[in-house]
């Protein structure tokens, strides 16, 4: 029986150090140390040993389970080490490559510009204002003196979630919102998203506008003129020549659209500007006071002017962006230009 062991313990000290794989060593362990192995044969043998070799070779091939233990473990962690060390080895690492740049995400441009105009209004003494974007017909139309049968609601075919629920089509119903809470003096900018049944190069069904308001006593055409004067100087960084061009809105009186001479060009005439050295870039006019009715205003007392700006326009021109749409289509390259 003791050469039996002895023979055993040879067998596989010499088989422990020829294998290195790890699947191989485990196999070899199943083999001798298993609950059918080898030696735990031999020990559950013990018990038909005459008894006075019983504790000797008990002892004895204790032993050999120890050594063996431990040889198999020691294999098993150089074998796992060598596998280590030949993976990293494998992995050279080029030094002079260029690290890998983080993504870095940024303000959406409209974001941006309508940030900057909050700003800048703000040093004029513009507070803002804000409304909803589903609108009650009442608000968007009805109280913007455009009653039902109005041809200027043709010009303005939006969403309807009702009779009475539509997308705003512009900023506007947000002067009625406010007038209704706040009594004059009232100075107010109004920056959102509009909808209406549009889409081309210059028009998407969704896009952004910017309205002002400035209600008080002795407020003529000269303030709207002299403010937006400085608010192109400020916003183009230039001092530009404005156009006003008598037009209609049904909620101002007289009304106006403003060009301002061509950003592009300056206004000797070139593409942007169709070759007319001005662009057009605002509504605005005198608050009609059939506007003050609704809000109960003292028409005899208080005037005001108002204006209404497309935000994606006044970005175009400063950043000289051709078409509305790359506004929307998520394209980084375009995005990360600002
Ligand atoms: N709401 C008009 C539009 O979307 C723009 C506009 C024109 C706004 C004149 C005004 C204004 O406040 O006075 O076409």
């Amino acid at each position: 029986m003791k050469d039996q062991l002895e023979d055993l313990k040879q067998r596989y000290v010499a088989l422990i150090s020829a294998l290195s794989d790890e699947k191989a060593l485990s196999e070899a362990r199943t083999k001798v140390l298993g609950r059918k192995g080898e030696l735990t044969a031999i020990l559950r043998g013990l018990k038909d040993v005459a008894p006075e070799l019983r504790s000797e070779i008990g002892r004895l091939a204790n032993l050999a389970k120890e050594q063996l233990e431990k040889m198999f473990t020691e294999r098993e962690a150089a074998v796992q080490a060598e596998v280590e060390k030949a993976k990293v080895a494998g992995e050279s690492v080029d030094v002079t490559l260029p690290g890998r740049r983080s993504f870095f995400g940024r303000t959406h441009i409209l974001n941006r510009v309508t940030d900057e105009l909050i700003e800048l209004f703000g040093g004029l003494g513009f507070q803002l204002a804000e409304g909803p974007e589903v609108e009650l017909d009442y608000y968007n139309f009805e109280a913007l003196n455009i009653p039902h049968d109005h041809p200027a609601r043709d010009m303005q075919d939006t969403f309807y979630f009702s009779k009475n629920v539509v997308l705003r089509t512009h900023t506007s119903p947000v002067q009625i919102r406010t007038m209704e809470k706040q009594s004059p003096p009232v100075r107010v900018i109004c920056p959102g998203k509009v909808y209406r049944r549009d889409a081309d190069i210059t028009h998407s069904p969704m896009f952004m506008q910017i309205e002002g308001l400035w209600v008080d006593r002795d407020i003529s055409l000269a303030d709207l003129k002299g403010m937006l004067t400085v608010f192109c100087s400020e916003y183009f960084g230039e001092d530009f020549a404005l156009r006003f061009r008598p037009s209609f809105f049904p909620f101002t009186e007289p009304s106006a659209e403003v060009d301002i001479q061509c950003v592009i060009c300056g206004g000797s005439g070139c593409r942007t500007c169709s070759f007319t050295g001005w662009l057009e870039i605002l509504g605005a006019g005198m608050v009609d006071p059939e506007l003050y009715r609704f809000v109960h205003y003292d028409p005899e007392v208080y005037t005001g002017f108002a204006f209404g700006m497309g935000i994606e326009r006044v970005a175009m021109l400063k950043y000289g962006i051709p078409d509305i749409r790359s506004f929307y289509e998520n394209d980084i390259r375009f995005l990360h230009q600002f």
